[in-house]
């Protein structure tokens, strides 16, 4: 019954399309510290570049889905594939008419997130007003070609930088221009720029810095969060700048690093907050220098090169500090509910959702050993609005974190209760105990609360602490790679990292190797394509390169730091789940590497643009030898027809 003119108005389609048209979306964010202009006059040189890394695909295995039953008196189940059921529930409020306490948003598990499910909720959103609209349960599950291009992406992220150091390597002043592209509205991109901004001089000491973070609107899918949340991005600016210095002052990649790591003590990120214990920061360096064999390795790659023309070998080792926490102050509190039943048992209510993390098995861990009962007398229940109400989302690696100070809470006041009946009978059981204060009349179910201390920030007096506690780590990768088809194989990835202690390593362990791999499809792997009009042409596993089986490193070596705790996480065991996506910088600098012993081959030895991901097409470009003179390295975001997969 409707008729609908459509007509094709022009569309930007890249970061490049958007600076030009001047389409930005929120207002630009900015850090600053010395002053830039005075430091670059005494630099004794200047360098000037461009980082451009794509988006990424969250590729969970399970597509967004859901299922909406309605019931009575204008209540309504929605079971939904999300990070955060507060969300949902109150956005549903709003699109159905409805008031908070007739909607309920559930969640058992999903089949992974990264991000992806936090913020994007079209497909519950739909279920709810159809549902409500024909008064039958309605379900939706996307395809995953649906999934690719109506949810968005990790923001693709382009910063433009100038860098003022002496002749030793010293970085002075740094200027760096972020834009990200956040698709066609905002979503929670400003968060992501300002996340940017605020791990952007990650281990180093930068006497005078300025960064901007802009916002570009494009007519694409909204961007959204992804594991890292610009950290990744951050840490991949910083490091190519160190790349351009050390080759600029001819000294080593390593040397450069270590030169510019922050040595003053108290130790502050340039916008003033402090970086607790920052010397295990510099023990996981030198652990990892040790633990991968960095130096003889670094020999052994030079005569490999030395004697191989069309295979090179690249050795890299990059440092990693990742800010655990968010903004705004709201979100860093948290309730649980535990209830213990007569029996004996314990069930426990907490709002983080599991998603693959182990979040239930470190929460049961938490009320086990606080209550002192065995893992297999509690059980974790679903995720829900009705459980635990005003809650915010699974995400920004402190679910555990916040979760299980609240469960903690909640457990103690158990304890608490139950104390006079353990006296009375010490020698008797939790079962003796549980039923003689259940006979006393006590109270078996409490609710515990958290809230973090001073996660704050003020964007108008540019002051505060915007994280809980830092994460430091430290990677070292070797790779080879075929200089005439431009693929490489990761040899061997030897990664340090301080989680604190680790609440459970069997978990952890695979979390840094997962979330390693993902940082490697980001930036070795991963490539979007869009047609000039912005459709998305890879959107599917045809077409999108995530990582494989093998893919992973050959070898690979993780080791959590030893000997470190803080008073920040709870047991002292810090958030584990986006830190080491940075690591795998660690890569893309080793294949850097060999591209540059392939172009000093024919006679070029300056900096030279890589663009991330350092895909085949990428890398056998920048090899840069007689057969691909001719052509130009392709700017991201301009997408010729020959270039597309189609
Ligand atoms: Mo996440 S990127 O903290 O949802």
């Amino acid at each position: 019954m409707v008729a609908i003119e459509y007509e094709n108005l022009p569309h930007i389609v890249s970061i490049k399309d958007a600076i030009k048209k001047q389409s930005f979306l929120a207002q630009e964010r900015f850090l600053e510290k010395g002053n830039i202009e005075a430091a670059f006059k005494r630099a004794d040189h200047i360098a000037e570049g461009v980082v451009h890394i794509g988006g990424q695909e969250h590729f969970y295995i399970e597509t967004h889905g859901c299922l909406a039953k309605p019931k009575e008196d204008g209540e309504m189940d929605i079971h939904a594939t999300v990070q955060y059921p507060q969300h949902v529930q109150m956005i549903a409020c709003r699109v159905l008419g409805e008031k908070a306490n007739r909607i309920r948003c559930h969640v058992r598990r999903i089949g992974g997130a990264f991000g992806g499910k936090c913020y994007r909720l079209t497909t519950a959103l739909a279920c709810a007003v159809a549902a409500r609209k024909c008064g039958k349960p309605v379900r939706l599950i996307l395809s995953r070609t649906e999934d690719m291009s109506l949810t968005g992406t990790r923001q693709p992220t382009y910063a433009e930088f100038k860098a003022g150091f002496t002749d030793t390597g010293v970085l002075q002043a740094l200027r760096v221009k972020v834009y990200c592209d956040a698709g066609c509205y905002e979503d929670c991109i400003n968060w992501v720029g300002a996340h940017i901004l605020f791990n952007l001089d990650s281990v180093y000491s930068i006497p005078n810095i300025h960064t901007t973070a802009i916002c570009c609107k494009t007519n694409k899918a909204t961007n959204t969060a992804f594991r890292g949340y610009g950290a990744p991005e951050a840490i991949h600016i910083i490091e190519n700048v160190m790349y351009d210095i050390a080759t600029v002052c001819q000294i080593s990649q390593m040397q450069v690093r270590e030169i510019n790591f922050h040595r003053e003590k108290p130790t502050l990120t340039y916008f003033g907050s402090s970086l607790d214990d920052f010397d295990n920061f510099h023990r996981c360096w030198l652990e990892c220098v040790t633990k991968s064999n960095y130096h003889q390795r670094r020999r052994v790659v030079d005569v490999y090169n030395a004697q191989n023309r069309w295979t090179k070998r690249g050795l890299a080792i990059t440092p990693n500090k990742h800010l655990v926490g968010m903004l705004p102050i709201y979100k860093m509190q948290c309730m649980a509910m535990v209830t213990v039943y007569i029996d004996g048992t314990v069930l426990i209510h907490q709002s983080g959702v599991e998603m693959g993390q182990g979040i239930f098995t470190k929460m049961i861990q938490v009320a086990s050993r606080v209550l002192g009962v065995p893992h297999d007398l509690v059980h974790c229940q679903e995720t829900s609005t009705t459980t635990v109400p005003n809650q915010y989302g699974a995400s920004a690696s402190c679910t555990a974190d916040r979760n299980g100070y609240a469960i903690k809470n909640a457990c103690e006041t158990i304890m608490e209760r139950l104390k006079p009946y353990k006296d009375a009978d010490p020698k008797g059981s939790w079962t003796d105990w549980v039923m003689s204060a259940y006979e006393n009349r006590v109270n078996l179910a409490a609710i515990g609360f958290y809230k973090c201390a001073d996660v704050t920030w003020s964007w108008v007096t540019k002051t505060g602490r915007p994280y809980m506690y830092p994460v430091y780590g430290t990677a070292c990768s070797e790779v080879e790679v075929d200089c005439l088809t431009g693929n490489h194989q990761v040899l061997r990835t030897d990664i340090v990292i301080d989680i604190a202690r680790s609440m459970n390593p069997a978990i952890d362990i695979g979390q840094i190797e997962g979330a390693f791999m993902q940082g490697y499809g980001l930036f070795a792997l991963e490539d979007h394509r869009y047609s000039p009009q912005g459709i998305l042409l890879t959107n599917g596993p045809h077409a999108y390169k995530i990582p494989c089986f093998m893919d992973i490193p050959s070898d690979f070596n993780i080791t959590l730091l030893r000997n470190s705790k803080t008073e920040r996480a709870v047991y002292s065991s810090k958030g584990v789940a986006e830190p080491p996506v940075s690591l795998a910088n660690s890569v893309f600098f080793a294949i850097k590497d060999a591209i540059r012993s392939a172009r000093a081959d024919v006679g070029l030895t300056g900096p030279f643009r890589l663009d991330s991901p350092a895909t085949g097409e990428r890398v056998r470009l920048a090899c840069a030898d007689s057969l691909v003179g001719k052509f130009p390295v392709p700017e991201p975001g301009t997408y010729k027809p020959w270039e597309a997969p189609l």
